[in-house]
């Protein structure tokens, strides 16, 4: 199921032919679902459970408050993401926020407003907490992120459940610190979470997680502390072209289940599984260049707008807005590359496609997670417009930048 579909030769999102979005907008520019958008936020509605929306994949404000009045919580990574879900109207309860490195003046934002919970990744953060929850004489609710030392495959530098990474606390600090928490005036101790890592698409790590959880809490219930809830973090992975997907409900019920029975509110953190799939990276053919054996297909997009196939080697399908017949039809192995100046700007590697010419449109699909959200300026680049589509209308929900942003804040 995907709103992404051919009809007559042309590539449609729901039933706005993506051409009308390229002719009107200009490329590159991000274009996404709402009706997928709000398929997948529904997936994850389930009773005695709250999702938190992680940010982070995408923060568009227009898409956050979809997924708001879609009934979604946010997990906030930093001030910023607070500030852009509070302003997209997600109620302060339903707001979670993890991080390894919360600053004061953050630590300070998220107590002022009533978040649901910080969850705490260190001793010494803990200990900034409760000094800014006595100055604001206000109990801070907290949760611990617990590092529960699961292996899973996926790239290196989104794996971040094991003991040797950054993240989270080791069971044992995290005991230490909810019994600290349970003692302290001005804390009060409500959760226990985890995040194994991102694009997982297996469901046993995360099976193991969520009884790793349960464990741990009812060890610490037999102690005096009494959590509400336990929060599985967030990793489904979706399809990058190789077809092995977990379908969201069957990832939602195995991870909530264990958490449910054991008679605590599940918390999830999905961000790739909930725009992923929503949304594409149109992009215009400029030339093509044979060159030292390979044949490159240089196009208007690169890796300041997608960074993923160069920093993961993510491979994001790449689809011909318009399917063409006959001989044209006999693919080319293209490097599919960008504008920059570097020779790790590629969109893919040895992607057979349709023998392409100057002008051509290009869907890279998949991009709706971690695509605009890690977007840049480099090489002088405005960043892309994000468009919505809802059946056959759309709306612009970003700008594409102009040269005057490059001037932002310089003096
Ligand atoms: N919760 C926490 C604490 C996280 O650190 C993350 C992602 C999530 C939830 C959401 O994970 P998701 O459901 O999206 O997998 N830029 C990388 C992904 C980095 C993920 C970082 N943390 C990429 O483009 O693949």
């Amino acid at each position: 199921m995907t709103p992404f579909q051919y009809k007559q030769n042309m590539l449609y999102c729901e039933d706005t032919p993506l051409a009308d979005i390229a002719n009107a907008v200009g490329t590159p520019a991000y274009v996404y679902s709402q009706a997928e958008l709000l398929r997948r936020a529904a997936a994850f509605q389930i009773d005695n459970g709250l999702a938190c929306y992680a940010v982070k994949a995408n923060g568009n404000p227009a898409l956050l408050h979809l997924l708001g009045q879609a009934g979604m919580g946010a997990d906030v990574t930093s001030g910023g993401e607070l500030f852009l879900a509070l302003h997209a109207g997600i109620s302060p309860g339903k707001i979670i926020y993890s991080g390894v490195g919360k600053l004061r003046s953050e630590i300070e934002r998220a107590l002022q407003v009533n978040i649901r919970a910080l969850h705490v990744e260190s001793a010494m953060e803990l200990e900034t907490i409760a000094e800014v929850a006595m100055q604001q004489q206000t109990i801070a609710s907290i949760g611990v992120r617990v590092n529960p030392n699961i292996a899973v495959e996926t790239h290196p530098y989104i794996s971040t459940g094991q003991r040797e990474h950054k993240f989270g606390v080791s069971p044992d600090t995290a005991v230490a610190i909810l019994q600290f928490a349970q003692q302290h005036p001005w804390l009060q101790p409500v959760g226990l979470a985890a995040h194994i890592g991102s694009q997982i698409t297996d469901l046993p790590p995360f099976v193991e997680s969520a009884h790793f959880l349960v464990k741990m809490a009812n060890e610490l219930a037999e102690s005096g502390i009494r959590l509400q809830y336990l929060d599985v973090g967030g990793g489904l992975g979706i399809d990058y072209g190789e077809g092995n997907v977990l379908p969201l409900a069957e990832w939602v019920t195995a991870v909530s289940q264990p958490i449910l029975q054991a008679g605590y509110e599940v918390v999830m953190e999905p961000g790739r599984s909930i725009v992923g799939p929503t949304g594409v990276l149109l992009t215009h053919v400029v030339y093509t260049k044979p060159q030292g054996g390979k044949e490159f297909l240089i196009v208007d997009a690169g890796m300041n707008d997608l960074l993923r196939p160069t920093l993961y080697k993510a491979q994001h399908p790449i689809w011909p807005v318009e399917q063409v017949t006959g001989t044209l039809e006999v693919p080319v192995t293209y490097d599919v590359v960008g504008p920059i100046c570097e020779t790790g700007d590629f969109l893919a590697k040895a992607r057979p496609l349709p023998r392409q010419e100057p002008g051509n449109l290009l869907a890279v699909m998949q991009a709706g997670a971690y695509g605009f959200a890690m977007a840049s300026n480099y090489n002088g680049r405005p960043r892309p417009a994000e468009v919505l589509v809802n059946s056959n209308r759309y709306s612009v929900i970003r700008q594409r930048q102009t040269y005057d942003h490059l001037l932002d804040g310089a003096i």
